[in-house]
């Protein structure tokens, strides 16, 4: 019987990386890695390089984006609204990676209202939480999980939150070559999940994807994966490289037959 029934999930985040150019053939040679994998995957490029994506990819459904306005439409300026990625092909989008919570000052109050957003744009929302160094030094990681769940997800209600995806990434291990321990993710993702149960239900808990991000690569994924509790990554560095982030995802999907 298989241990794992949750679909694993693998997103590449680009960040503010690649040429256009240099974006649509990555994007085809990491449809190709994923060739018939059993793993959902999608890939989030620059918001200005989405549509040139969109149109090199075979299937749309694996287009992302990174951010979402937290409006429908109207005054403003430089923002995109999730009608408008829906709109383009994109699937799902980032909410509050911690280069927006933390570089740009994105407070639980407008993740919230941006999620909101998303599912009424029919997007998947992947809500990143994860506590910074001195954080988890001061042993606070575990409330600071709970404390940007309960935020970001204030006044959702179950029935609304179907498709929730929900990244775990450690600020300090992101970007660093720092990964988590495997027990320590784990740990984590434990700690993702009975928030879920005590906001919403288990039912609800066991149903919803809980990824890891934090410099994953080729080599440490099938370690992080073997967990139950990580049902995939959110890779930053390593989803630059197709060749490693094929591997990353075959990785996941290892868990399939577990
Ligand atoms: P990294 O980034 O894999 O480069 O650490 C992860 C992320 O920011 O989602």
């Amino acid at each position: 019987m298989a241990l794992v029934s949750r679909t694993p999930f693998v997103g590449g985040n680009w960040k503010m990386n690649l040429a256009r150019a240099r974006a649509i053939e990555l994007a085809c040679a990491v449809e190709s890695a994923a060739g018939q994998l059993a793993v959902e995957w999608a890939i989030f490029p620059a918001a200005v390089h989405l549509d040139a994506v969109a149109a090199s990819l075979t299937e749309r459904s694996h287009l992302g984006s990174q951010d979402c306005s937290a409006h429908a439409d109207g005054a403003f300026t430089g923002q995109v609204s999730a009608e408008m990625l829906a709109d383009i092909g994109c699937t799902s989008v980032l909410i509050g990676h911690s280069e927006r919570r933390h570089g740009l000052g994105e407070s639980d109050a407008l993740l919230s209202r941006k999620l909101g957003r998303a599912l009424k744009g029919s997007l998947v929302p992947i809500l990143c939480v994860g506590e910074t160094l001195h954080q988890r030094d001061a042993g606070d990681a575990h409330a600071i999980i709970r404390s940007q769940l309960r935020g970001g997800l204030a006044g959702h209600e179950e029935d609304t939150l179907g498709p929730l995806i929900v990244a775990y990434e450690p600020v300090w291990a992101i970007g660093t070559g720092r990964t988590a321990t495997a027990d320590d993710a784990a740990d984590a993702h434990r700690t993702v999940r009975q928030t879920l149960e005590d906001l919403y239900s288990a039912r609800f808990a066991q149903r919803v994807r809980v990824i890891y991000g934090g410099s994953v690569n080729a080599k440490n994924a099938a370690e992080l994966f073997s967990r139950e509790e990580i049902d995939g990554g959110l890779i930053g560095g390593a989803s630059l490289n197709a060749t490693d982030f094929g591997a990353i995802m075959t990785a996941a999907a290892a868990r399939v037959g577990q």
